[in-house]
């Protein structure tokens, strides 16, 4: 016969799963001291199939994670009480309850004030509906932006709406690729690959394309971690190069992102986009340190460079314009935008281009426009122009 006190235990977590005041549930202090299963997490998530409760069994070194239907899970929890743990924690909105069972068989439960109000809020937050659900995602957990119960961790939440965002931003253009079969898609500078992980389960999962994703990446190490965690997340047609943004040998590229790579690097970027002839590139610059030694004025324009950090500014957007302008000049349908909050990062001015078939781009009226920026700032050449031998 169960112990009443397990009984008493499990019907309050039945109760607050009704009420859905359950925060967690944890289980430790392993019955058989040479079992491999340390501790088993329960929480409830909302699945289409409805309300259910996530178990992850921890063992010594994996997790395995499963979800029940709530009848069922409440029955599992009273037969791992009995048979595994002899501790458990629940966690709700109102109260924590602890439950302890003592070796001669019986078993003490006491209730305390809640502790963990703030988690819930965040793990049941739905106001915003995100592109990129955490729920069973293996890469956002294996990059360390969700946790073991799927739930955005805390230090991690910026990290997890810029993906968000940026996810949301490119939707409307990316809808546009659908047409295009065998969709490959080039992140260059993929650095630990938070967003070619967003974009490709955007593309293959959300969209249903047929995608294949290459990030390229000089770090040997962040290729070999990106692969490994592409492997576990299961996307087969996602895969890390080493390789160079100027050299990487890649095929014919249809969407082009490129995002923080420093300096001229974006410039490459850009540079391999044109020469592809993607439909869409994509990039969001970092520093830009080549215009800004390359700006030598000595004409009415002098006193707006005197000071350091104005000169860097007006660097960044003589660069950044020109870039603007040079993918015009090669057909593309240009839109320069902020993509984030700069309380989330400093970096945040995005350019995206489009292939258009308007075969009225005056491409000798652009550079000329070029030419006169260029003239009224001492420039002799912005590097991109250089790569493309204009
Ligand atoms: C600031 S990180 C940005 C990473 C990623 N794109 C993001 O936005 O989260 C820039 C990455 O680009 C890589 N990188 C910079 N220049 C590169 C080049 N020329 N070829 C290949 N990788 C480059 C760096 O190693 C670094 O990992």
């Amino acid at each position: 016969m169960t112990n009443p006190q397990i009984l008493k235990f499990v019907d309050k977590l039945q109760l607050f799963i009704e009420n859905k005041e359950l925060i967690k549930l944890t289980l430790g202090g392993k019955r058989d001291q040479s079992s491999d299963l340390k501790k088993l997490i329960v929480t409830a998530v909302e699945l289409k199939k409805g309300y259910c409760l996530n178990f992850v069994y921890r063992h010594n070194t994996k997790d395995i994670t499963k979800n029940y239907e709530i009848t069922e899970g409440i029955g599992m929890v009273t037969i791992a009480l009995e048979n595994d743990f002899l501790n458990a924690e629940l966690f709700s909105t109102n109260e924590n309850i602890s439950l302890n069972i003592l070796p001669n068989g019986k078993a003490k439960l006491k209730t305390t004030a809640s502790t963990l109000q703030t988690t819930v809020t965040f793990a049941h937050d739905k106001s915003k509906e995100r592109l990129i659900n955490p729920h069973e995602n293996i890469y956002l957990r294996e990059l360390g932006i969700s946790n073991v119960n799927w739930e955005i961790r805390r230090e991690m939440s910026d990290k997890y709406k810029q993906i968000n965002q940026y996810i949301e931003l490119l939707a409307p253009n990316l809808s546009e690729l659908s047409a295009i079969e065998n969709l490959h898609v080039v992140d260059m500078g993929s650095g630990k690959g938070y967003l070619t992980f967003a974009l490709h389960d955007y593309l293959t999962n959300k969209l249903k394309l047929n995608v294949k994703t290459t990030g390229v990446e000089f770090r040997e190490d962040l290729v070999n971690t990106c692969n490994s965690i592409a492997q576990k997340a299961g996307f087969d047609s996602l895969s890390f190069v080493k390789g160079t943004i100027e050299k990487a040998e890649l095929q014919k590229i249809n969407l082009l992102i490129a995002l923080h790579a420093c300096d001229t690097a974006t410039d490459d970027a850009i540079y391999r986009g044109i020469k592809s002839d993607a439909e869409l590139i994509v990039c969001a610059p970092c520093c830009h340190k080549q215009i800004r030694k390359a700006m030598n004025v000595s004409n009415e324009l002098i006193n707006i460079t005197r000071f350091g950090i104005l000169k860097e500014r007006q660097a960044e957007i003589i660069t950044d314009t020109i870039r603007a302008m040079i993918l015009e000049a090669h057909g593309y349908k240009t839109n320069v935008f902020e993509f984030i909050s700069l309380e989330h990062t400093p970096k945040n001015v995005m350019i995206v281009g489009r292939k258009t078939s308007n075969k009225k781009t005056d491409k000798e009226q652009i550079v000329n426009n070029i030419a006169v920026i260029k003239k009224l700032y001492g420039i002799e050449k912005h590097y991109l122009e250089t790569l493309l031998e204009i």
